[in-house]
């Protein structure tokens, strides 16, 4: 039986609203093991992930996923060549529907997962946001999780783009480590 689409984002951050520092690496700051089991388990309940060339996810249960996985280096939708799993995908030359189709995933859940291009794509379409955020710590010049950050806090960006404030999990107590999960309002159309 096929289930409409669900678009749901996985994102952890610095309180400045990073990704990963400057050099583009998710620095061992950003990586907690509350967080991680959290973004696996998400990730085991979705039916396509859709990532950057460098945002593999890189866990335990990676290989039964199917994947898009953005590049420049198609011109519209590819195979990978690696994986039969996956796709390359290029949105300037097919359509988020054309590559669904092609990977033979039209509806179902989709886990999109970065980087800042990727996150940004999706703004007016995510049906939720996972958006955890790391205590104390600041990457300073480092990726931004969209972006329009740090003009606008990763917050106001959700709000911007049609997402209201949901239920807020703590993921570690001891480490103030908690996760929002930012739902779009049935007024906002896509
Ligand atoms: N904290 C978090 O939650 C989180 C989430 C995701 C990633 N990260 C971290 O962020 C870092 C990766 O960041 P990144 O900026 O390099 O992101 P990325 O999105 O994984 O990779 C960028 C590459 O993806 C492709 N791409 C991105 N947008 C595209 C578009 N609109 N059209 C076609 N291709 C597109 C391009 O590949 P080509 O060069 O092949 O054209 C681009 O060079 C890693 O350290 C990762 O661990 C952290």
């Amino acid at each position: 039986m096929p289930r409409t689409r669900r678009i749901e984002g996985y994102a952890i951050v610095s309180e400045d609203g990073m990704l990963a520092n400057a050099a583009g690496i998710m620095p061992d700051s950003l990586k907690f093991a509350a967080d991680r089991r959290f973004f696996e388990s998400g990730l085991d309940g979705v039916d396509v992930v859709v990532h950057g060339r460098h945002s593999h996810e890189r866990q335990q249960h990676s290989y039964l996923r199917r994947r898009l996985i953005l590049t420049r280096q198609v011109p519209a939708v590819a195979a990978d060549p690696s994986n039969e799993k996956a796709l390359f995908w290029n949105p300037a030359g097919a359509s988020f529907e054309q590559a669904l189709a092609v990977l033979e995933t039209p509806d179902g859940i989709v886990g999109v997962i970065g980087g800042t291009e990727v996150f940004g794509i999706f703004l007016d379409r995510y049906d939720v946001f996972h958006l955890s955020r790391a205590p104390d710590v600041r990457l300073p010049g480092g990726r931004p999780v969209f972006p329009e950050v740090p003009t606008r806090t990763p917050e106001q960006v959700l709000a911007i783009h049609g997402l209201d404030r949901g239920q807020r999990q703590v993921l570690d107590p001891a480490k103030g480590l908690a996760v929002v999960s930012w739902k779009r309002s049935s007024k906002f159309d896509r």
